[in-house]
């Protein structure tokens, strides 16, 4: 398969303090679902802004469809369907559904745009008829799920290449997480590249090709296909120096 996107070396930091990504050699292929797992604070949100262009790489390459990115803004990367989905259900709540879809797909296309949307409209609606029916409703006023379905949405008619989605299953009830997982299985079955960040691999495992575990800014363990091994998994995630149950149990017993 042909690399869309390619990360190399990648570090990136806040302001003056140490580097919160340190040495990212991430590879999405065409048509892949990649998955990176990591705790509180491990750094995934961070790797999803530097690829959308929101926080500088302070060095490594990152390579989109053959060139780099170094230079390009958001709305550049985004107009080549590099497309990040935030932590959180991000809709404009005052306005409605629909209104939040045409409004997303404006950024990407600002001539033509009504021919677009009747297009990617019904393909939205497909995807999540919940959404069809609502189309009139403030965002605001649905539930969680629903309004990250919209956010979905509102990436999708921004016409991606490649999904960054940051922690989709966020707040969200376990049938509601396996409604949002279809969905994005679906979306991959059609062709689209995902870059998913999650705390925990249960949904990502059965959607990812690979996955790769972030500790502290690094990855500490990447896997092909499915996780077979809990136990290294774990120390990955927490690192070596994390108590193993039974110590944990036997340092309580004393
Ligand atoms: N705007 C910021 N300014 C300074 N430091 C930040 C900023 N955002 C994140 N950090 C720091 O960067 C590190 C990685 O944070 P990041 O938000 O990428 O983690 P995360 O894996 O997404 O965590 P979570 O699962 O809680 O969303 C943390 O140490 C965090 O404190
Ligand atoms: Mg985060």
């Amino acid at each position: 398969m042909t690399a869309l996107l390619e990360v190399r070396g990648l570090r990136a930091g806040y302001g003056s303090a140490t580097d919160v990504l340190v040495d990212i050699d991430l590879t999405v292929e065409e048509g892949a679902a990649i998955g990176v797992i990591g705790a509180n604070g491990a750094g995934k949100s961070s790797l999803l802004k530097v690829l959308a262009g929101l926080l500088p790489a302070r060095s490594g390459e990152i390579e989109f469809q053959g060139s780099r990115l170094a230079n390009e803004s958001p709305s550049a990367r985004l107009r080549r369907g590099l497309v990040m989905l935030p932590e959180g259900h991000r809709v404009i709540r005052s306005l409605t559904v629909e209104e939040n879809l045409r409004l997303a797909a404006i950024s990407r296309w600002p001539r033509g745009v009504r021919s677009r949307l009747d297009e990617v409209l019904p393909m939205v609606f497909d995807l999540f008829p919940v959404l069809r029916e609502r189309r009139r409703q403030l965002a605001g006023l649905l539930s969680g799920g629903e309004q990250q379905m919209v956010s979905i949405g509102r990436a999708l008619v921004s016409n991606p290449r490649l999904l960054l989605l940051d922690e989709p299953s966020l707040g969200l009830a376990p049938v509601v997480i396996d409604r949002i997982y279809e969905s994005l299985g679906i979306l991959r079955q059609t062709g689209l590249s995902l870059l998913v960040v999650e705390q925990n691999y249960t949904r990502l495992n059965d959607l990812c090709d690979r996955l790769h575990v972030l500790r502290l800014g690094k990855v500490t363990l990447s896997t092909g296909g499915g996780i077979d091994n809990d136990e290294a998994i774990r120390s990955a995630y927490f690192g070596h120096e994390e108590p193993s149950a039974a110590t944990i149990r036997q340092n309580t017993e004393e």
